[in-house]
């Protein structure tokens, strides 16, 4: 683990392998970049993994208030830091809104976006609600039970029946996440402004990995976003939900290294 500390991000910290191009795989939320686990060792065979640890995530820390444009600020000084100025930069759901955020701030330095159950919407009123709500819950002490009931709704049915020790495992890995970090990221969240119009203006490829089953950014959604840019990639996922890099990590390896060698013209 490499760690960088700024007075903004007391301990900004991110795992590198490989060789190559350089390929950034952010996690959401409740996550850290361990979320990758599966799919860095075949990407690291053509590429430089950048995989960090947002503010407030695993090994890294934050102070203050957390917004999504903070995280995008992380993953620039991570480059700054290697020396990159250029860079395919895939985000996870709110590693994803994290990832438009970068495009919006650091364009130059994108080769690709890929959105992995991501969206460029913002909350509508009702998920600001829900989220509102869950927040209320944490501070009265009830991360547990959040985290308990919120977990299992990220697989698709098939996985959950078929796997129910890999959901513990998530459960278990969403607990080790504090209370403040939770509340954190929900109110970056909320506060997150849609970024819709960072796709009309790519002028980079952007990749959708979509699963059938996901609510959170459902693929009727995504369709409709999909059709913004230029140079779009999109793959549904059957029988898989949010989380594709535990439901299906094969095909999303193929298609992350199938995008990214085609962005930096290989
Ligand atoms: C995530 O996977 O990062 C979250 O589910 C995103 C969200 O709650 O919008």
């Amino acid at each position: 683990m490499i760690c960088i500390r700024t007075e903004r991000f007391p301990n900004l910290c991110y795992r590198k392998t490989g060789n190559g191009p350089a390929f950034v795989l952010v996690h959401g939320f409740p996550e850290n970049g361990d979320l990758w686990r599966k799919v860095v060792p075949a990407l690291s065979e053509s590429f430089t993994v950048i995989v960090p640890d947002l503010p407030g995530a695993g090994e890294s820390t934050f102070t203050g208030d957390l917004s999504i444009e903070d995280m995008a600020d992380s993953l620039n000084l991570i480059l700054e830091n290697e020396g990159i100025d250029k860079a395919v930069v895939a985000g996870h759901s709110m590693g994803g809104y994290t990832a438009f955020a970068f495009a919006e701030r650091f364009k130059d330095k994108l080769a690709g976006l890929s959105l992995v159950h991501s969206t460029a919407s913002a909350d509508d009123e009702e998920k600001k609600e829900t989220r509102r709500k869950s927040i209320a819950l944490i501070e009265k002490g009830g991360k547990d039970a959040f985290i308990r009931q919120m977990t299992p709704n990220l697989f698709s049915k098939k996985f959950k029946e078929e796997y129910p020790e890999v959901i513990e495992q998530q459960v278990k890995r969403g607990l080790q996440l504090p209370a403040e970090s939770i509340i954190a990221f929900y109110k970056a969240m909320i506060n997150r402004p849609e970024r819709v119009s960072i796709l009309s203006s790519a002028n980079y490829p952007v990749q959708w990995i979509v699963g059938k089953e996901d609510t959170i950014a459902p693929p009727e959604k995504i369709a409709e976003q999909s059709k913004l840019s230029d140079r779009t990639f999109v793959s549904v996922y059957p029988d898989v939900s949010h989380m594709s890099m535990l439901e299906d990590e094969k095909k999303l390896i193929e298609d992350l290294k199938k995008f990214t060698s085609y962005c930096f013209g290989n």
